[in-house]
């Protein structure tokens, strides 16, 4: 049996819709009951939802039993290093085989991971598990797709949407892509010792991505290129918390240093999965980004 931990998050729920549309049988980490019933979980055939909380060992007692490879994912905060640390230790206690880090890699070309608190982090976690002992992967996506569902708002009421990354390229990468990776890696094994980055299919600016856009929704949508001080004031006011901007902020200050990004799909093609093209992805949400769901 596999276990994935993050299960009511992003990656997580489309990785758990991915084994059951494969009618294949998957444990899952959840804190929440709550959170994962509105996640969509508890309906979901063959996925069997465990309590338990990654920082607590005494808690993951029924959630690691009998379990061959881990699937580890958890939220991006300042806690991050401790949660997956203390969690591989927990994995090595119960005779788990093999851990998947599920990591993140910047598609910019020079990218410096030190000047990123959370390619820092996922860096010291890597080096951790690497020395635990047991056989570890580290599946490293670039910038998510889903990122721009974040900009649906103001793209539906101005047929705009403001960041500060002037010329700058990224070549983000579908979770439904990284979820059948993840599927498939989980299922067979393998790949011990490897770590196995994933892009997008293609380097864009934002002007790009608007295009893109607005050929996928069927109405126009502008890039609106504001300074990183703008940007900053508009996820205050948001109500994203001050270090998480903080996080953003360094992220943001390195892209602009290493403006051109590569494409990396070696991933997709060892797999079998076929690269989504963001014009594909943007069809998908077309709904959201035209403000009708
Ligand atoms: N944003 C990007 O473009 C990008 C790109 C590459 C990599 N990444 C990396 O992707 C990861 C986040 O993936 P995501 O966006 O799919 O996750 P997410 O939506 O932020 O969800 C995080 C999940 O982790 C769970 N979790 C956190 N702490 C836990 C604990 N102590 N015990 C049990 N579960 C815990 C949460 O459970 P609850 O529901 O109980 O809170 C939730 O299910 C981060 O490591 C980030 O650095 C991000």
């Amino acid at each position: 049996m596999n276990l994935v931990t993050g299960a009511t998050g992003l990656n997580g729920k489309a990785i758990m819709r991915e084994f059951a549309r494969q009618g294949h049988e998957v444990r899952a980490l959840v804190r929440d009951a709550d959170r994962a019933s509105v996640a969509g979980l508890d309906g979901l055939a063959g996925v069997e939802l465990v309590a338990g909380d990654m920082r607590r060992a005494d808690t993951l007692g029924a959630a690691l039993d009998g379990i061959e490879r881990v699937l580890m994912i958890s939220t991006a905060a300042d806690d991050m290093t401790e949660t997956q640390c203390r969690f591989i230790d927990a994995c090595r206690q119960a005779g788990v085989a093999h851990v998947v880090k599920f990591s993140g890699a910047e598609s910019n070309i020079g990218y410096d991971a030190t000047k990123f608190r959370f390619t820092r982090m996922h860096e010291e976690v890597e080096r951790y598990l690497e020395a635990a002992g047991m056989a570890w992967t580290h599946l490293r996506p670039s910038q998510f797709m889903q990122v721009y569902l974040r900009d649906a708002p103001t793209i539906a009421a101005e047929g705009a949407f403001y960041l500060a990354l002037g010329e700058t390229e990224l070549s983000p990468v579908d979770v439904e892509d990284i979820a059948k990776v993840a599927f498939r890696l989980l299922r067979d094994g393998g790949h011990a010792g490897e770590s196995l980055d994933m892009t997008g299919p293609q380097a864009l600016t934002m002007s790009d991505i608007a295009a893109l856009m607005s050929r996928a929704i069927g109405k126009p949508v502008r890039y609106v290129d504001i300074t990183p001080a703008q940007r900053r004031r508009n996820l205050l006011a948001s109500g994203v918390p001050a270090d998480f901007v903080d996080a953003l902020d360094e992220q943001l200050a390195e892209r602009l240093r290493r403006p051109k990004s590569r494409v990396h799909l070696a991933t997709h093609d060892m797999f079998g999965v076929r690269p989504t093209p963001f014009v594909e992805f943007a069809r998908r949400h077309a709904a959201m980004f035209r403000g009708e769901g």
